[in-house]
């Protein structure tokens, strides 16, 4: 049973195939961000210029054909409203062609699920880093949702570092030239805002950008990641402790940051717990998590009423029934 998975949230149109678990193609087009950002109706027609092509190079490089399509995955959200369409009308029209279900998939779920999948995981601890989120996430298998254990109170991480960089007047892309400045700076103190399982990244971007005016880029940036990420790691050890869970993941975007990583996985360490990462194709906005999640519900016997599917820019990974 082959299925194939549309991404089409943010700047990313990726389309995935997944038969059985074995992921056969992972392949992508990305909308260039300039020193705007994303304006979502020029991201949208960029996703729909390259749809067909990606949709094509994926099936090439799975080495099959339409007709060997089962079922179609796509994400629902959240994301940006015109981006998230487009993937929608491409999921809709391969599903009326060739008369096989449409799924629809939440964006987050879909990158904690393929963490697990390809780390081979059973029920950890997920830390959800990128632009728009920042969560720690725990499965509550009875109720077949996650449940949100730790958030941010304002901004994704992910968003926090792009607002640094263009303050820098750094080109995209902007989280790893962070990474790559911070590596050369010596620390500053700057506000460190944990609330329990929950933080705020407002205050230190807003400190760090006026930081700018008399410190280094390269001193501001280290100072930046250290704060930012001991207050994730913070919450994320202190949901540990309170879960006892014996896994932990990271995933998402900001999952990308060698740094990052590298402090979790110290965590872990000392707890002696299993830490796990998916490959950076995975941590990226890909279409292979939401062909994955799509396979998994097909399998559970979960299916969606063709016309009720639809988009929705701010759905929740608490509400949607996760089915492993
Ligand atoms: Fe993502």
């Amino acid at each position: 049973m082959a299925i194939i998975g549309i991404e089409s949230s943010a700047h990313t149109f990726g389309v995935g195939i997944i038969e059985n678990g074995k992921i056969l193609a992972n392949v992508k087009s990305m909308y260039k961000i300039g020193n705007k950002g994303m304006i979502p109706i020029e991201v949208a027609e960029h996703h729909i210029q390259s749809c067909k092509d990606t949709i094509n190079e994926a099936l090439d490089v799975a080495g099959i054909k339409t007709q060997d399509i089962n079922g179609i995955g796509y994400t629902m959200g959240p994301g940006l409203g015109p981006c998230l369409q487009v993937g929608l009308l491409s999921a809709k029209t391969l599903s009326y062609r060739l008369k096989v279900p449409i799924i629809p998939v939440n964006h987050g779920v879909a990158h904690v699920e393929i963490t697990k999948h390809t780390k081979n995981l059973k029920d950890p601890i997920a830390l959800y880093v990128s632009g728009g989120n920042s969560q720690i996430l725990v499965l509550d298998k009875k109720n077949r949702k996650y449940r949100i254990l730790g958030e941010t109170f304002d901004m994704g991480i992910g968003n926090a570092i792009d607002n640094l960089a263009r303050n820098l007047g750094l080109e995209h892309a902007w989280g790893s030239e962070v990474e790559r400045l911070a590596k050369n700076g010596r620390y500053i103190e700057m506000p460190y805002t944990v609330k329990g399982m929950d933080f705020s990244f407002t205050g230190l971007l807003t400190n760090a950008i006026e930081l700018l005016k008399k410190e280094s880029k390269e001193d501001v940036c280290y100072s930046f990641q250290e704060t930012a990420f001991a207050m994730l790691c913070e919450a994320t050890e202190r949901v540990l402790l309170l879960s006892k869970k014996e896994e932990l993941c990271i995933c998402g975007g900001v999952a990308q940051n060698s740094r990052l990583t590298q402090m979790l996985s110290s965590i872990a360490q000392e707890h002696n717990i299993t830490f796990a990462k998916a490959e950076n194709q995975f941590n990226a906005d890909n279409g292979a998590m939401i062909a994955l999640v799509a396979e998994n519900s097909i399998k559970n016997g979960f299916s969606a009423n063709f016309n009720e599917c639809t988009t929705k820019q701010r759905y929740r990974i608490d509400e949607a029934i996760v089915y492993e």
